[in-house]
């Protein structure tokens, strides 16, 4: 694989520095206020500040939970479409602490933040290059929008069955050919935290004059400390998605959409999509979730998180090197925090089983190639020491398992016969999935996690799919 290195450069430490961040944290002490100050309500939620729940989830999720799960039509907490009062301000420290001209917050996770940008910014039949890489909420965006897909193909890497990085050269060549792409989206970085250069991206979307969206779901944390990758919020792209829910210390579901400061794309636009999509009752739990998890890590006690998360995984990457059979995906740019490994002998789906079974160790994801290791904030570093122990001992070990075949992701060029909205609302039927070879795909096909598709609308579906349609008896094909 060619990438060149990238320097995760000095320079970020000036921007860090020069961000506003700050302590304050209005929704979390606007939602305080209203914890503190019984009323008799007559209003949504129903349950009544919990009055109303079952006991039984009254004791699992405790009273202070359901005493604050309300939404947001309360003039002290202010509202969310449009923006007002304490949710207003809080959504503007994330703006600062981000160095965003605008941030939003979204109750739908990183999947309502995409949707919003493809249904603002894009329109049927409008050219946009994506990278196959993309989450499958680009995807459902681009369906409902109707833009005309091209696709950029990130590296295959030589040692490893995962996607790698998207290359600049790769995008050129692409903008070059079709000059009426005007949109580049790219998702950075991939679930395993391999990073790709965009700042050389973004350079070659302007000189093409092509907008530049970048899904940075899994980079979140990478504005707050300078060991980690620059995020694309100070590299030129014009929005920027994070999930902090993944690993910002947010509550499920809670994401920010960041429109940058010299971005092209309209607010007015963004915010008119979001109110479509989202809810109309946002929960103020997750809402609040988003201003403390920035507050968090604004301050010294996130800041010391984060580092140790760092350090841990440094710990980690460092002794496990010395683990026999054990492999970590290394000598790469990417996010340390994000650790990749396989062991030999063992498919990493079974390199799960006896992490869990045997050791009681959860992991983020296994496919066949290997097992994601996340170094989280708040993690302990006697955790790591026990899953090396655990991996040093199951590398001495012999396992009864019969060792499958690596089922390598198909890194296929798709051969594309139909737009993506067409395919998916033309007449199709269900047929079984070996009759389906040579037909035209209707259905995403997308293993989650991360969500990336395998096979989309408009697809012609090859023999090299089969293995990765173990869930499907039959698939839905396009009516002939
Ligand atoms: C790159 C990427 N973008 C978007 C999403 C969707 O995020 P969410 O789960 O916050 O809706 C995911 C989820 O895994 C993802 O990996």
């Amino acid at each position: 694989m060619t990438t060149s290195k990238i320097s995760f450069s000095s320079i970020k430490d000036n921007i860090i520095k020069t961000l506003a961040r700050t302590e304050k944290t209005p929704l979390v002490d606007a939602m305080l206020a209203y914890k503190n100050k019984p009323m008799t309500g007559f209003h949504i939620p129903g349950h009544n500040r919990g009055m109303g729940v079952y006991p039984k989830f009254a004791e699992l999720v405790g009273n202070d939970v359901l005493n604050i799960d309300t939404t947001d039509e309360f003039d002290n907490l202010g509202t969310l479409h449009p923006v007002s009062g304490a949710i207003k301000e809080a959504q503007e420290c994330a703006a600062s602490a981000y160095g965003a001209r605008t941030t939003y917050f979204v109750t739908g996770g990183s999947t309502v933040a995409n949707l919003a940008l493809a249904f603002a910014l894009t329109n049927p039949f409008e050219e946009v290059l994506i990278g196959r890489n993309c989450h499958r909420s680009v995807l459902t965006g681009l369906i409902i929008s109707g833009a005309k897909v091209n696709w950029v193909i990130p590296r295959k890497l030589k040692n490893w069955a995962i996607f790698g990085n998207i290359e600049a050269d790769d995008i050129e060549e692409k903008l070059q050919k079709n000059r009426n792409i005007k949109l580049v989206w790219i998702t950075n970085p991939t679930y395993e935290g391999i990073v790709s250069d965009v700042k050389k991206i973004s350079e070659v979307c302007k000189k093409y004059k092509a907008s530049l969206i970048v899904d940075e779901a899994h980079g979140c944390l990478w504005n707050f400390n300078n060991k980690l990758p620059e995020t694309a919020i100070n590299q030129g792209a014009d929005a920027v998605v994070h999930s902090l829910h993944k690993t910002g210390g947010a509550m499920t579901q809670a994401s920010m959409l960041h429109i940058t400061k010299n971005s092209s794309f309209e607010e007015e636009k963004v915010e008119h999509a979001l109110k479509l999509l989202h809810t109309t009752s946002p929960s103020l739990l997750l809402l609040a979730s988003l201003d403390a998890a920035r507050a968090n890590l604004s301050s010294s006690l996130g800041q010391k998180m984060l580092e140790g998360a760092i350090e841990n995984a440094i710990y980690f990457r460092e002794e496990a090197r010395t683990i026999e059979n054990l492999s970590v995906l290394e000598n790469i740019d990417h996010d340390v925090t994000k650790i990749f490994i396989k062991m030999k002998g063992l498919s990493g789906l079974q390199l799960e089983e006896i992490l869990e079974k045997d050791y009681d160790i959860e992991v983020e994801s296994a496919s066949d190639e290997g097992i994601l290791l996340l170094s989280n904030i708040g993690g302990k570093r006697e955790e790591f020491e026990y899953l090396i122990k655990s991996l040093k001992e199951i590398s001495q070990k012999k396992y009864d398992f019969e060792y499958k075949n690596v089922k390598i992701m198909p890194l296929l060029d798709p051969e594309i016969v139909m737009n993506l909205r067409e395919a998916y609302f033309s007449p199709k039927e269900y047929i079984d999935k070996f009759d389906a070879i040579g037909r035209i795909s209707s259905q995403v096909v997308a293993l989650c996690p991360p969500g990336i598709s395998i096979l989309l609308p408009g697809e012609i579906i090859k023999k090299e799919h089969l293995p990765y349609l173990f869930n499907y008896d039959k698939i839905e094909v396009i009516k002939e």
